[in-house]
């Protein structure tokens, strides 16, 4: 069996579901539940046997290393993580937590759990670690995209904890021997992404009639890939990856964020047109940048497709299209996650932002 930790969140749901569609091998599945996990979305798999899950936090060393001990895992998948950059800007502390000491304490535990097992089964074992693209820093508008060999330069709390994770767990390869593996990927989208994030915020907020809030200009770019494309290729690093080597992950999808909520806007007015017959392009609002804000990350994904044979099957277009028709039949799942935590995040990040501007054809609203 493999143990995933955070295979509650948006990532983590969406591999546990694709992995067990595809393969009968069980899954541990260690998740806290922060206000990102939520159940509802692996609730396909309540009469399953093959899922067991875990409420824990990857902090506790007894809680880890009495799973192992009982499960005995072939492979660690770590995608448990606080990952939303503006909360790791209002309170970075728990980033630190959880990503660095969370992910130093899941190797200490990984390490000892390893250095016991038989030499075949040692050989076998992989720890994978699910990081960003984010650790590499921000590109200029005509620089090339990311490689495995750029150097590191992480910008906001969020994306240095997982930078120091990152070197963590290449140190426990290389002083230790843990076959280890590091994938960093860019933005995802697609089902159950919570509605903090662009995607899932833009479209929540157009059916509700709410403004859209595209933070500064809107002409940051980010790299964008369906999250079940991601899921294939952890799936194929995991089969096929050269334990200490990274892998980046992409989606050759650049795109500007004020062009992404405008190809919202218009699936939208085609899918579910607006009961007051405007375009959703009306609700658009540019308000304060993010500080710090990254102006462009964009990843090249050779080697992936290079040695492992991995690339995206889908577009930006194909997956965007199911993505909006996702959230069009699950509006109820939106209104479960949008509790009291998350009007209080909304309240924090938004209300202490000024209305900017416009800029190109967007237009403010109140
Ligand atoms: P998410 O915030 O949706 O989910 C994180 C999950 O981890 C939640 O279920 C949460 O309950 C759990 N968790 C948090 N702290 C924990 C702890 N201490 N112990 C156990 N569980 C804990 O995140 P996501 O977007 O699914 O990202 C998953 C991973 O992928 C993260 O490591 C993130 O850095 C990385 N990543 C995300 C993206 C993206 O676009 N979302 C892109 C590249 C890499
Ligand atoms: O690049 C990979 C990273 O992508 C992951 O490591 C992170 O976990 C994930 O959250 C994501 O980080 P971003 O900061 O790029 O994603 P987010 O959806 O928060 O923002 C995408 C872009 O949209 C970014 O330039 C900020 C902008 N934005 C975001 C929000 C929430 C807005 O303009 N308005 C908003 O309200």
């Amino acid at each position: 069996m493999i143990l995933v930790t955070g295979g509650a969140g948006f990532i983590g749901s969406n591999f546990v579901l694709d992995w067990l569609a595809q393969h009968d091998e069980p899954v541990v599945n260690l998740d806290k539940l922060t206000y990102a996990g939520n159940l509802n979305n692996l609730r396909s798999l309540q009469d399953d046997a093959r899922h067991v899950f875990v409420h824990g936090d990857i902090g506790d060393t007894d809680l880890v290393a009495s799973l192992l001990a009982a499960h005995r895992p072939r492979a660690i998948l770590h995608f448990a993580a606080e990952s939303h950059v503006d909360r790791s800007i209002h309170g970075p502390a728990a980033f630190v937590e959880t990503n660095i000491n969370g992910t130093f304490t899941l190797l200490q535990a990984a390490l000892k759990y390893w250095s016991g097992l038989e030499e075949a089964e040692k050989t076998a074992f992989r720890f994978l670690h699910v990081s960003t693209d984010e650790v590499y820093g921000s590109l200029g508008k005509d620089d090339p995209p990311f490689s495995e060999t750029t150097a590191y330069a992480p910008n906001s709390p969020y994306s240095a904890s997982k930078a120091a994770s990152d070197h963590l767990v290449r140190s426990y390869h290389h002083t230790y021997g843990l076959p280890t593996l590091t994938t960093n990927c860019s933005n995802n989208y697609g089902p159950y992404h919570f509605p903090e994030k662009l995607i899932p915020l833009m479209i929540a907020n157009a059916l509700v009639g709410k403004s859209l809030p595209v933070y500064g200009d809107g002409q940051q770019v980010r790299d964008w890939l369906y999250v079940g494309d991601h899921c294939a290729a952890i799936r194929r690093v995991l089969e096929a990856g050269k334990p200490g080597e990274t892998y980046n992950v992409g989606g050759w999808n650049e795109k500007a964020n004020l062009d992404v909520v405008h190809v919202l806007c218009d699936i939208l007015d085609a899918l579910s047109p607006a009961s007051n017959g405007n375009s959703y392009r009306t609700q658009i609002t540019h308000v304060t940048d993010r500080p710090g804000h990254d102006r462009r990350y964009a990843i090249d994904a050779r080697k992936i497709e290079r040695e492992l044979g991995w690339k995206p099957a889908e577009t930006f277009e194909t997956g965007i299209r199911k993505t909006v028709q996702w959230y069009l039949d699950n509006q109820a799942w939106v209104r479960d996650v949008q509790s009291g935590d998350y009007m209080h995040w909304l309240e924090r990040n938004y209300n202490q932002r000024d209305s900017l501007p416009g800029a190109g054809e967007a237009q403010k609203t109140a």
